[in-house]
């Protein structure tokens, strides 16, 4: 194993981080970070065994549903680039939801939850929490009073997703933040739109960051998992303890791949971003068009916040094509280049009818309320050539 001693990774960027934080080099000096793929650890005999079942902690090697060199490593260097302390990998990013709030909630506490995250998160919280016995309200992302009117007195978790999947709605962290902690809440921002190298939650007063990594943290749509970062007291005790038990732990190959995706994260982000904005001036005057939906774009509601919180406007982009969803249907069935699939931050660009697949399961009123209307596609702006994407959804639009 190595280290970065001698260096100073507290100062360095974001682009550095991503290559060179946490390195996990073993005594054959191979430059690119191997796989450890083993189940368990051994011991030097039966106290040493006891020893470490009951002491290993997160530095332990003891087995691999708790701790495992390639999982540590990817846990180390996304902390590192989300400014946290510490980071807890998962199987997925809805595990990573999970682990938070069933490894910090219980019976009888309150959650506040956006309206209009992710469906499965939407699910997750409203479907199941309630069976635990855990409250759950949902509250309008952008309205700061109407947050702190529903905070109740057992309001442990405020939730949020900022910009929003697919409407690109932004949450003031700072602000959540301070309604947050005035009655000692957690605030937990999901980062899967930005990424670190876009937005930095826990600097702007959020105490956790959650992550899909499935989506650009891999970057080329290969592998399923997750991430909660944070400080040490809530993730190396609380949710690490969790986790033992309940077991929704990362693969070593998956942590490996997402080694590799976390260290062009920075520079695949800038090119999504510059080609999302490309897309999105082209859509926002295109007569087929009702509404383009693009954090980057001036007529965003909430373009001042997002220039004030984020680093540049991301690499997803929404619309809504005049005709509903059989317009809409017919805008994907005629695309040729771009892929027909529900993932997104891939290099890929992928384009999605968020009403039909991933927002399916929500209510009529739950998906109304977050403006999910039959009309509207969501694209995942891809590495391709933005002239090539925009030709690709100018003649499916022109069909
Ligand atoms: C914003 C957001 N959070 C969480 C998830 C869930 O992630 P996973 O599919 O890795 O469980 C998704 C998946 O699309 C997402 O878009």
């Amino acid at each position: 194993m190595t280290d970065n001693s001698g260096l100073n990774p507290h100062a360095w960027r974001a682009e550095t981080l991503a290559l060179r934080a946490a390195p996990l080099r073993t005594e054959e000096r191979e430059h690119s970070e191997a796989i450890f793929p083993t189940s368990s650890f051994v011991f030097d005999g039966a106290a040493d065994a006891a020893e470490h079942f009951s002491s290993g902690g997160v530095d332990d090697n003891v087995y691999s549903r708790f701790t495992n060199p390639t999982v540590r490593a990817f846990q180390q260097r996304l902390a590192a680039l989300e400014g946290g302390e510490a980071c807890i990998a998962t199987s997925s990013g809805m595990a990573a939801i999970m682990t938070l709030c069933l490894g910090v909630l219980k019976q009888g506490d309150h959650v506040l939850a956006a309206q209009g995250m992710f469906g499965s998160t939407t699910a997750q919280l409203t479907r199941y929490m309630p069976r635990w016995g855990i409250d759950v309200d949902l509250v309008p992302l952008a309205d700061a009073e109407a947050w702190r009117a529903a905070m109740r007195p057992n309001t442990r978790l405020l939730i949020v997703e900022t910009p929003t999947n697919p409407m690109m709605e932004a949450a003031d962290i700072a602000a959540l933040s301070d309604i947050a902690h005035s009655g000692g809440a957690l605030l937990a921002v999901d980062n899967c739109f930005c990424t670190p190298a876009l937005q930095q939650p826990l600097a702007l007063g959020a105490d956790v960051v959650l992550h899909s990594a499935t989506k650009y943290l891999d970057g080329q749509g290969r592998c399923v998992g997750g991430a909660v970062v944070g400080r040490h007291d809530l993730i190396d005790t609380e949710l690490f303890g969790f986790m033992r038990s309940f077991g929704a732990c990362m693969s070593p190959f998956n942590a490996w791949v997402f080694l590799k995706g976390l260290e062009t994260l920075p520079l695949r982000m800038r090119q999504h971003c510059e080609n999302a904005t490309a897309l999105a001036n082209w859509l926002v005057s295109h007569d087929s068009v009702e509404q383009a939906i693009y954090p980057g774009l001036p007529e965003h509601p909430q373009h001042a916040l997002i220039a004030r919180q984020q680093l540049a406007s991301g690499g997803m982009v929404s619309f809504v094509v005049r005709g509903g969803q059989a317009a809409a249907w017919r805008v994907i069935d005629r695309v040729k280049l771009m892929s027909v699939t529900g993932n997104l931050g891939d290099a890929r660009t992928t384009i999605t009818h968020p009403a039909t697949t991933t927002h399916a399961r929500l209510s009529d009123e739950q998906r109304a309320q977050a403006g999910i209307v039959g009309g509207l596609l969501r694209v995942s702006v891809g590495l391709e050539h933005p002239d090539d994407i925009r030709a690709d959804i100018e003649q499916a639009l022109a069909g």
